[in-house]
């Protein structure tokens, strides 16, 4: 099996390579590896298998989508790249902000996420309406993450980006951070589940329905007793959601 990718050229490569640089200074620079995990997730997370539509093809850049009631505070991360993307006219904005998600698993410590380039800019946003609701439970998860294509295992191991970052009133309705050190990638998004809510930290019930769900909790508590096999979850399951709809044969 494996997916076929389309070739690039080798400036196209080069500039890949030159970008993820400029991208490993930014994401240092303003401490943003949290809001481009987000922007990259958000930007894939739309892909319908059923109709082929939506996903990582950069229209999360468009006004019309960065307005969905999800992708608040988004505006931020498409701005901050703006400069470097500029650097780059030749890399499409589709795996420029897939790349920008794979750097910022990177230097906060996470695993490596193997990159493909090639994803092409597609003109139309996606309907609003097909990212996750923190208010709900694993009914919701499933059949969210199931349209994208997604496993159970999946919506477990990426549910642990949420070790990166924190939520912000003024965009979510929910305030803090899941982890004490929300700028390092490790498994302490699932301990602090398991340990149960603590004064200054948060848990949607999106999270807490990890714990109560069957098949969930278990990968929960493998995930909080062996980062590394978090990690090799994890980086599986980013590389899917990354390629969502690209690539196909
Ligand atoms: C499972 C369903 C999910 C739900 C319901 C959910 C919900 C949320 C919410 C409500 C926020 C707060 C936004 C804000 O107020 O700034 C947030 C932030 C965040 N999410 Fe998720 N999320 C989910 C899955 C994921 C996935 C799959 C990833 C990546 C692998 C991810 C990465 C992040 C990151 C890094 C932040 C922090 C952003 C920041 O600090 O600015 N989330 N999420």
């Amino acid at each position: 099996m494996g997916k076929t990718y389309p070739t690039v050229s080798e400036e196209y490569q080069k500039a890949v390579e030159k970008c993820k640089r400029k991208l490993r200074g930014l994401i240092a620079e303003k401490n943003c590896a949290p809001l481009m995990l987000r922007l990259a997730w958000h930007s894939a997370g739309t892909y319908d298998v059923n109709t082929k539509t939506g996903g990582p093809f950069g229209t999360i850049r468009h006004a019309a989508e960065l307005a969905h009631e999800a992708n608040r505070g988004l505006d931020i991360a498409v701005r901050l790249l703006e400069p470097i993307k500029e650097q780059f006219p030749i890399l499409s904005y589709a795996d420029f902000y897939q790349l920008a998600g794979v750097v910022a698993v990177e230097v906060t410590g996470g695993p490596e996420v193997p990159f493909h380039p090639g994803r092409e800019d597609k003109p139309e946003p996606p309907e609003e309406g097909r990212l996750p609701d923190a208010t709900k439970g694993s009914d919701h998860l499933r059949d969210v993450f199931g349209h994208m294509g997604l496993s159970d295992q999946d919506i477990v191991a990426l549910s642990g980006g949420h070790t990166l970052g924190r939520c912000h009133k003024e965009r979510s309705g929910f305030e803090g951070a899941w982890t004490a050190n929300p700028l390092i990638f490790d498994n302490s998004y699932f301990k602090e589940l398991l340990s149960g809510e603590k004064e200054g930290l948060i848990q949607l019930p999106s999270d807490k329905a990890l714990l109560t769900d069957p098949v969930f909790r278990p990968l929960v508590e493998k995930y909080a007793a062996d980062e590394d096999a978090f990690f090799v979850d994890y980086a599986e399951a980013h590389l899917k959601l990354s390629e969502l709809g690209f690539a196909e044969d």
